[in-house]
């Protein structure tokens, strides 16, 4: 059992800064305990990479996030909810497009959707950047690669923010956000028919098409339910976790002036920027696996079938990898940072979330090299593993 002070990632107060209690944690008890919670936590890099690699022992298959973590999750349809062999059948069905080659080759229509948006702002004195910029970027780019129709991606994106949200000290999901979820659903139904009856060329349509091998080597399509779950996954894995980190890192350039002055002097270090970013800000904070056999570490026994969280924010602010890890440094040498996870699960949005987030940033510079955020234009939304802002008041005259 760990005593001492509690950490709770359902907790608002915690939310607001967890560092502090991250550093405890790593200091003082690198394998955490939760008795209340009942789950243990990870909080050092080095632990936390090794985790990430044995994958056998570190299972997905209970879910990732501690709310939902309470038995296997057979029929899930999520491929961050699965192990071998269903996780690497359903991974190679999308991983293709979303290669390098591939994103490399939409890198001018995202550098286009972020244009038209700031543009939009140019001129106003005060605007909230999640609601008009850092939410809209990635709905819109992973809107377009799935064929959702423009008109339908503010609602999609305020129903999927009200999906995540959760009310404190209470981890599961509101009524409001049930509903939501329901309604994403049925919305994401009704496209994939529309698309079986007039197929089109979007990520959807291949998703509805796609034949998969069964055991028996027949082949068929994907269910309903699978794929219906596939495109929620893309398009929430996608959109929450932009949107956080250039929300974040606008804040910080703002916090320190310093930072955005190096950038705007040398928009090159812009793309180490954005892996500052993410290793400083980490919008998914941590990675939940339930344990297939027991474990020891620092001399503490975890048993098989335990709830463990990988806190990967913890791990990126870990002293013992990253010399003074609290200091935002858009120049910082990073060699490897846990934001995307790591191993078998590695964020399969990586390329894309990379090439967004630079050119979020390019063009916000281009256009605002200058500006402040008002006291009370902080707004932070709160869930169980991604952290980050749901408003940023941005005052620019
Ligand atoms: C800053 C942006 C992003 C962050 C911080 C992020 C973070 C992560 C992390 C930590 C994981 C590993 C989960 C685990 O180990 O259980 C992951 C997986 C995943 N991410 Fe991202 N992600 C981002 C953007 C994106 C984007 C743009 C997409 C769009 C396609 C995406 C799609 C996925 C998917 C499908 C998985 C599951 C992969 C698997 O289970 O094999 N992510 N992401």
């Amino acid at each position: 059992m760990t005593t001492g002070r509690e950490y709770d990632p359902f907790s608002y107060e915690i939310d607001e800064d967890p560092y502090p209690t991250y550093r405890w944690m790593r200091d003082e008890a690198p394998v955490y305990y939760n008795e209340r919670l009942d789950f243990y936590a990870l909080t050092r890099f080095a632990d936390n990479l090794a985790a990430f690699i044995d994958a056998e022992t570190y299972s997905s298959f209970h879910s990732t996030s501690l709310e939902f973590m309470d038995g296997p999750k057979p029929d899930s349809g999520l491929m961050i909810w699965m192990d071998p062999p269903e996780h690497n059948r359903y991974r190679a069905l999308v991983s293709k497009a979303f290669t390098p080659r591939q994103i490399g080759k939409i890198e001018q229509s995202v550098r286009a959707v972020a244009v038209a948006h700031l543009d939009a702002l140019v001129g106003r004195e005060r605007f909230d950047i999640v609601r008009d910029f850092t939410a809209r970027l990635p709905m819109d780019v992973i809107s377009s690669l799935l064929g959702i129709p423009q008109s339908d991606r503010r609602w999609l994106q305020e129903r999927s923010n009200a999906m995540m949200h959760r009310e404190p000290g209470n981890p599961m999901p509101t009524r409001e956000a049930i509903d939501a979820q329901g309604e994403v659903h049925d919305f994401i139904h009704a496209q994939m028919n529309e698309r079986r009856s007039h197929p089109r060329d979007d990520l959807m349509t291949r998703l509805v098409e796609v034949e998969i091998t069964e055991d028996d080597g027949t082949r068929v399509n994907l269910r309903d339910h699978d794929v219906k779950m596939f495109i929620v996954l893309l398009a929430t894995a996608g959109n929450e976790t932009v949107t956080k980190l250039l929300a974040a890192m606008y804040l910080d350039l703002w916090r320190f002036p310093d930072e955005r002055v190096r950038l705007l002097a040398e928009p090159a270090l812009i793309a180490n920027a954005v892996e500052e970013g993410l290793r400083f800000e980490t919008p998914s904070q941590y990675q939940g696996r339930v344990t297939t056999r027991s474990v020891e570490l620092h001399g503490k026994a975890i048993p098989a079938g335990a709830r463990v969280l990988l806190i990967n924010a913890a791990a990126n602010r870990d002293e013992r990898k990253f010399p003074d890890p609290d200091r935002f440094d858009v120049g910082r040498e990073i060699d490897l940072h846990l934001a995307l996870g790591y191993g078998r699960h590695v964020c399969l949005g990586a390329y894309l979330a990379r090439m967004e987030s630079r050119i979020g940033i390019e063009e916000l510079l281009k256009r605002f090299p200058d500006y402040r955020i008002p006291d009370d234009g902080i707004e932070r939304m709160h869930s169980s593993n991604v952290r980050g802002l749901s408003g940023l008041v941005m005052e620019t005259g």
